[in-house]
């Protein structure tokens, strides 16, 4: 998950880079680094690290590196170690630097050539290729820096968001973007580049958002975009300053802080959808009724926790709406022969709105025969929402906590009120809606009292911390949760965790119980408690320890091998969303 920033102005922004770097630091990285330009004359300076921006902040002020011109860089090892040597910039014949994001696929087949061609590699990473290339271009310097980077990336089989400096030219950053974000921020006589607006809070508020497939030149005064051969004009975008989102506050960690804000961002995701009694459909703007008067089946895709809420929300279409659902992982689906049956709505569901797979999975859908393409989405300006046809905005407030916990839980609000909206033209009657939605207005109270489980919780965690693997059970809708709780603990712990349909447990992984493998189950109060307490005995009869988070209706009994949690009493058609908040709390179990 890396990042990128850019300047150019006519002061040192090295202040600018290295403040842009800290403010990605969220989305994680393994080392950090900053290329830097000060006029014509200059040499190309650069200064890397691995670790912490911190520390590349330590090295830059002793370097005392300054320029008017720079581009930096926190990197997420994907090809090759995270070294010094395979941090960004890369750069070539100590003229070009270049930071990228994404992934170079034929970066292999690239490298050779270029190493025939006498070019000397100084890393491991697919990254560096793309130096050498746009030097390759340059031609010495006869083809121009803009065109020998669109030249270079009709090379290239991959994704990137791609920013390029040269020492010959520098009055400019060639920005490039194809399935990874960038945005440029417009300033005052200075622009600035970026993989994600926020890291620009402090310099601007207006950004230009690029489209897949646009190259820009970014001057001092001028932003110049081409799309293909055409020179065209993007809009000017004014954003709100996320600045409080970026704070931790009180809390620990954002994860903390952005589990305990729950309640609130259900509640301003529910505000204006619901009535006291209805679900208002024109929420979803005013192309869906016309949509939905057609839709007869339901292709849910997405990626990660955002697919977790999809598999439940198949669950809802079927039993509430009776309408056919089918939930696909966005990189599979992208990469499979598919058939659309008539009548088919297609779903994406993305915290960010810029996941690879989900976009391209989105594209592929477009050539097929859906009604139409709807996103369910946190970032009203993402790629995603201005590729679909209507969209739903989850309303989280951005997420930085790199684990997903409010995008997940509003995502399952919207995904409930889709259910009742298409439920309606399959026979839901005015006064099971009206239930329906008095249970939805419940939730910010339910999770605010599920958020309260925290002390239980902690009691229990100690028990883990010298665990390395772990087991999720869940049956039916609260299959999906189980495997979203065990991803939080995977991502947060590093502690092995897999989630199985409870009844599959006989089928092989009950081999694997034993006293050193926690099982935690969720048991709300429904119609499986009965084959789930029957599984439960199977992990008790292999001497397994169970975590059972339980509905306090059912009135669970903890003894020596079995540690109750009581989650708050919930509507069943809530469950799956009040028993997520438990099994976020993976992240209190670390010091
Ligand atoms: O932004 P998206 O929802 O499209 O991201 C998809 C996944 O990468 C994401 O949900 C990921 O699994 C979570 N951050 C994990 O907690």
């Amino acid at each position: 998950m890396c990042g990128i920033v850019g300047a150019i102005a006519e002061r040192n922004v090295s202040g600018i880079l290295l403040e842009g770097l800290k403010r990605l630091e969220y989305r994680g990285y393994d080392s950090a680094g900053i290329a830097m330009l000060n006029g014509s004359r200059d040499k190309l300076t650069d200064l890397k690290t691995v670790g912490k921006v911190k520390k590349l902040v330590t090295s830059a002020s002793k370097a005392k590196i300054r320029g008017n011109l720079g581009i930096a860089h926190t990197r997420w090892a994907t090809h090759g170690k995270p070294t010094v040597a395979n941090a960004h910039p890369h750069s070539s014949s100590k003229e070009i630097a270049i930071v990228h994001n994404g992934i170079i696929e034929n970066y292999q087949e690239l490298r050779e050539k270029l190493l025939k061609d006498g070019y000397v590699f100084k890393t491991e990473t697919d990254s560096e290729t793309i130096a050498h290339l746009i030097h390759k271009e340059r031609k010495g310097g006869k083809v121009s820096l803009i065109d020998a980077a669109k030249k270079a990336i009709t090379k290239l089989d991959g994704a990137y968001g791609l920013c390029v400096m040269d020492k010959t030219e520098p009055d400019q950053i060639v920005v490039a973007r194809s399935g990874s974000p960038l945005v440029i921020g417009v300033g005052i006589g200075e622009n600035f580049v970026a993989s994600d607006p926020l890291a620009l809070g402090q310099v601007t508020d207006r950004f230009i958002y690029l489209e897949e497939g646009d190259v820009a030149k970014v001057s001092l005064g001028d932003i110049e975009i081409w799309h293909g051969n055409r020179k065209i004009n993007r809009p000017i975008t004014t954003v709100e300053s996320r600045s409080k989102d970026a704070e931790k506050g009180e809390y620990k960690h954002f994860m903390l802080k952005e589990i305990h804000e729950q309640p609130q961002v259900i509640k301003d995701t529910l505000d204006g959808r619901i009535s006291k009694t209805k679900v208002l459909e024109q929420a979803f703007g005013v192309k869906a009724r016309e949509i939905f008067d057609k839709v007869k089946t339901v292709q849910i895709v997405a990626c990660g926790t955002s697919f977790h809420a999809g598999q439940v929300a198949k669950y809802w279409l079927e039993t509430i709406a009776k309408i056919p659902c089918s939930a696909d992982i966005a990189s599979d689906y992208r990469y499979r022969e598919i058939i659309v049956q008539p009548g088919t709505l297609f779903v994406t569901i993305s915290q960010s709105g810029e996941t690879a797979d989900t976009l391209a999975a989105l594209r592929y859908a477009k050539k097929k025969k859906y009604v139409a393409s709807l996103a369910i989405c946190n970032v009203a300006t993402s790629t995603l929402v201005r590729e679909s046809d209507f969209c739903i905005l989850t309303m989280a407030g951005q997420e930085i906590g790199v684990a997903s916990t409010k995008a997940f839980t509003t995502q399952l609000a919207l995904l409930l009120i889709l259910s009742i909206v298409l439920a309606r033209r399959t026979g839901l009657k005015a006064t099971q809606e009206a239930k329906l939605v008095k249970d939805l207005s419940k939730l910010p109270k339910l999770i605010d009292k599920a958020l309260r489980l925290s002390k239980d919780i902690k009691r229990i965690s100690k028990q883990f911390s010298d665990k390395y693997h772990s087991l999720f059970l869940g049956r039916g809708i609260q299959y999906p949760v189980a495997k979203e709780g065990a991803l939080k603990l995977k991502e947060i712990s590093y502690i092995h965790a897999e989630a199985y349909p409870a009844g599959e447990l006989k089928h092989g992984p009950l081999a694997l119980v034993d006293s050193k493998m926690p099982v935690i189950a969720v048991a709300p109060n429904n119609d499986l408690l009965g084959k789930l307490r029957a599984n439960l005995s199977e992990v008790s009869a292999r001497g397994g320890m169970l975590y059972v988070f339980a509905d306090e209706s059912i009135k669970f009994e903890s003894d020596k091998s079995c540690k109750v949690v009581n989650v708050p009493i919930s509507p069943e058609v809530l469950a799956p969303i009040v028993f997520t908040i438990p099994l976020q709390y993976c992240r209190i179990m670390l010091p």
